[in-house]
């Protein structure tokens, strides 16, 4: 649809086996058994935005600095800015009478989807399964049509993950579509579709279909949490109020990080492999810098929790190999900082991605800090994914990659 856009905003969406004849008098189409068939006539929503890059000399860039505002846009799908309370986005899943919740996704929805779960326990009380999709389709999962499923995806069409959905279809369970394009099969097979409204995403790195899937899991983690009854008024206002404030705060930290990361990119250009460490929603945050590195710049990276470093790759820790620690001053702050004291007592060089209080709390030497304001757990995530996806930008920048269009990479995938 995005493709076609300049030249209509009509599109009609073949089913499978589907065979569309076209000619200059229209289309007709036949279904699988050689019968025709009417599809209906769809309006575009493609044709609403304006797709080149403005000023910036990649879409991936331009895609990094839209993310305020269309956070924004996202949020105001899901939250009351002016009463500080959730809407309710879809009421096909209830999500009061639920007794758990199965999510599966690929690549980098599959991340954003993993710290969903910490929200949806931690703050709804809501028991989560999650897996990727290529594993969660084969798996047998046994599940019960208590459950409710929710597939996240940007595109809307990942083979896998439409296979995991219809797998959960098969089982009775409720469906749910965090995606990016409402006219897409995902969205189309599903009982219940929560947009995330980031606008067409060009890059194949995802940068903001990551934030807004992340904005979206977390306005309904609230909205989950009140429909469950665990949550007083004052509560609910307080992480509204968080969320709402993180476009501000988002625009505030790309406005400031740009010079200090562009510098780093340089010296982290010249290792072969690096370590992103987290813990918590952190965790998920460290895969995610890890698969943004490795996807557009080559450079092996490898994401870890925290707490693992001591079951494995604390053996490769020397002067070569950098590791990037996510560590907002959180609940788990002491634990990752002594993990850190840990890759200092090897040699290791130490990237620090922290708030102020975290700075002001750490004494260890590091070869770079960057510091983000302080800012509520809940929103945490999101602010610190820019400057993991600015570091890997400007690395992949800097070695001269083909950052929009890396290669052997495909922004759908609809194979298996
Ligand atoms: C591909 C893209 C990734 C994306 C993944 C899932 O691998 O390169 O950026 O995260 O597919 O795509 P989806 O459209 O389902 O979010």
């Amino acid at each position: 649809a995005i493709a076609l856009s300049p030249f209509t905003n009509e599109i009609t969406y073949l089913v499978d086996g589907d065979c569309a004849i076209v000619t200059r008098q229209g289309a007709e189409i036949i279904d699988f058994s050689g019968k025709p068939v009417k599809r209906e006539r769809q309006i575009s929503q493609a044709t609403a935005y304006v797709v080149d890059k403005g000023n910036h000399r990649h879409f991936m860039e331009k895609e990094i600095y839209e993310q305020p505002e269309v956070i924004s846009h996202a949020l105001s799908h899901y939250v009351d800015f002016a009463s500080k309370t959730v809407k309710q986005a879809d009421t096909a899943i209830d999500f009061a009478k639920l007794s758990g919740l199965a999510i599966s996704a690929c690549g980098t929805a599959y991340l954003s989807g993993l710290i969903g779960k910490y929200w949806f326990e931690r703050y709804a009380r809501l028991p989560v399964e999650i897996d990727v999709a290529s594993e969660f389709r084969y798996r047998e999962i046994p599940l019960v049509p208590t459950q409710a499923a929710l597939f996240i995806s940007q595109s809307g069409e990942t083979a896998d993950t439409l296979a995991a959905l219809r797998y959960c279809q098969q089982e009775g369970l409720k469906i749910g579509a965090v995606v990016n394009t409402r006219e897409s099969t995902m969205a189309r097979e599903s009982d219940a579709i929560f947009p995330i409204l980031a606008g067409p995403e060009i890059g194949v790195a995802s940068t903001k279909a990551f934030t807004c899937q992340l904005a979206v899991l977390a306005s309904l983690a609230v909205a989950a949490r009140k429909a469950r009854g665990t949550v007083t008024a004052q509560q609910e206002t307080d992480l509204v109020r968080h969320l709402t404030e993180m476009p501000r705060i988002m625009s505030k930290v790309l406005n400031s990080i740009q010079p200090q990361i562009e510098a780093l990119s340089r010296d982290l250009s010249r290792f072969k492999d690096v370590l992103y460490l987290g813990r918590g929603t952190s965790f998920p945050l460290a895969l995610e810098g890890a698969l943004k590195l490795k996807e557009i710049s080559y450079i092996h990276a490898e994401g870890y929790a925290a707490g693992e470093l001591k079951h494995g790759p604390i053996a490769l820790i020397d002067e070569n190999m950098p590791v990037i620690v996510i560590a907002p001053h959180d609940r788990f702050f002491e634990k990752t900082v002594s993990n850190m004291q840990e890759v200092a007592a090897r040699g290791g060089r130490i990237i620090f991605i922290t708030d102020e209080k975290g700075a002001a709390a750490s004494k260890l030497d590091t070869m770079a800090t960057i510091t983000l304001p302080n800012v509520d757990e809940l929103i945490a995530p999101m602010v610190f994914s820019l400057p993991i996806q600015l570091l890997a930008y400007h690395t992949a920048v800097f070695m001269g990659a083909d950052v929009d269009q890396p290669r052997n990479l495909a922004k759908s995938v609809t194979v298996e």
